[in-house]
């Protein structure tokens, strides 16, 4: 097996897919320290099609995993088709819906799936006359894939009008901001809901929450998430039926009829509002830091769960979760999510590791010269507990946190908690 990516998402995916009993031997390209304890590390950039499908021929992978969407987007899942090689995710085309914040907001309001009111524009003058005129808060999105920073929320007109001017004026984001999409500010609580999905059936996972901003009770700039849990408790079973009917089913149904059938992980970032739960964004993979607390709820093989999805029979296999609960704490680099120094040795991660039911998943991790662990990316490492309850798991996480240490180490200290002001 190959699994493609070099973060805390994709070493935990690699731990949950050595955990199968059929697995004979695992690679990871590029991956990072923790990955290389599970298997051996090929260097390469996951986003070279090319490149990565040679390797993959010559070394007999019988199986390949992608963590981020940057390879999906640009089509490794019909590069690897071409050659016959097999590869879990979707192709260019169903990869659309991340790929394109304009393509899946046209397809949800065609379908009639629940979400903001929005406006499409090419020309940034069209869009600040629209901003202008419509007074209320609003979220601009960059179409196009943005590393996670295409969205700003603006509160005001003044801050609409610069964000129009820095995704669409001076393209901060490149091609990718020259169309956007202007949304209705919702507001509630958010939830990730994800599931596998075989092309015509979608599986929901268990239910699972992000906290994207930097500081405690919410504050401060957006990251790529600095903790998760799960599960998200206000995301009820009356409330995943009514998703499954009202967003999976639909989306995955029309997807396959227009010729872009989607298997692999199907993300949709939720917001429960007062009139009921709304798509936010659709994404095309695993999240991270979501990743960390799913997947350690999964029971059985996840080989099996894999390759059901792959072959269309997820109707086939049996989704068991763990009951309990999974809380994972980003420890981050001093300054993320601006810029940040690397290099800075990190201890304590064995101690951590050993307590029972806590797993270390690394992100931005290094080995300097002498083998030692340095520090080498925003998110450092995820500190991921499983336990009986929301409270218990978060409880050891935080614990296991206390033995590592790097100078100018930062986490938030209320992962699993509510989040400020946003209950709906
Ligand atoms: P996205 O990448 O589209 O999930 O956007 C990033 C974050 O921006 C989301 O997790 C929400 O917190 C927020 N957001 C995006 N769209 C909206 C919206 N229409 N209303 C309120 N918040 C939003
Ligand atoms: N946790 C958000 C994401 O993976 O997109």
């Amino acid at each position: 097996m190959l699994v493609l990516g070099s973060g805390a998402r994709e070493h935990a995916l690699a731990w949950k897919i050595a955990s199968s009993r059929r697995l004979s031997r695992l690679y990871s390209l590029p991956g990072n320290p923790g990955l290389s304890e599970l298997g051996e590390l090929l260097p390469g950039d996951p986003e070279d099609i090319e490149a990565v499908a040679a390797t993959a021929a010559r070394l007999g992978i019988d199986l390949t995993v992608v963590g981020p969407e940057g390879p999906l987007v640009k089509g490794i899942a019909d590069g690897f088709r071409r050659r016959g090689l097999r590869l879990f995710g979707p192709t260019a085309a169903a990869a659309r819906l991340e790929g394109s914040k304009i393509f899946s907001r046209r397809l949800l309001a065609r379908l009639g799936v629940p979400g903001p009111a929005y406006a499409v524009f090419d020309d940034p003058a069209a869009a600040f006359v629209y901003v202008e005129r419509h007074g209320r808060p609003v979220a601009v999105k960059a179409d196009g894939l943005a590393a996670g920073k295409g969205v700003l929320i603006a509160r005001e007109v003044e801050a609409a009008r610069a964000a129009v001017t820095c995704c669409m004026v001076d393209q901060v984001h490149g091609a990718a901001g020259s169309r956007v999409v202007i949304e209705e500010l919702l507001s509630g609580e958010e939830v990730s809901a994800l599931a596998l999905v075989d092309g015509r059936r979608a599986w929901q996972l268990p239910s699972a929450r992000d906290y994207k901003r930097v500081g405690d009770g919410d504050q401060g700039p957006n990251t790529g998430g600095m903790g998760a849990c799960s599960p998200w408790p206000a995301y009820t079973p009356e409330l995943a039926v009514q998703v499954q009917t009202a967003v999976f089913d639909p989306v995955v149904r029309a997807m396959d009829q227009e010729g872009a059938t989607f298997q692999g992980v199907l993300y949709a970032g939720l917001m429960l509002t007062p009139d009921g739960p709304k798509v936010l964004e659709f994404n095309v993979r695993l999240g991270d830091p979501e990743a960390q607390v799913i997947l350690p709820r999964l029971e059985g093989d996840f080989l099996d769960l894999l390759e059901a999805a792959l072959d269309g029979r997820l109707d086939q296999v049996n989704l068991a979760v763990r009951p309990g609960a999974c809380v994972s704490v980003v420890l981050a680099s001093p300054g993320y999510p601006g810029a940040y120094p690397r290099g800075l040795p990190i201890t304590g991660v064995d101690r951590a590791a050993a307590l029972p039911g806590v797993m270390i998943f690394q992100g931005g991790t290094a080995r300097d010269p002498d083998g030692r662990l340095v520090t080498a990316g925003g998110r450092v490492l995820a500190v991921t507990a499983l336990g009986d309850t929301l409270d218990g798991a978060a409880a050891l996480a935080y614990e296991a946190a206390a033995h590592i240490a790097f100078p100018g180490m930062q986490f938030r200290r209320d992962i699993a908690g509510p989040v400020a002001g946003e209950r709906s």
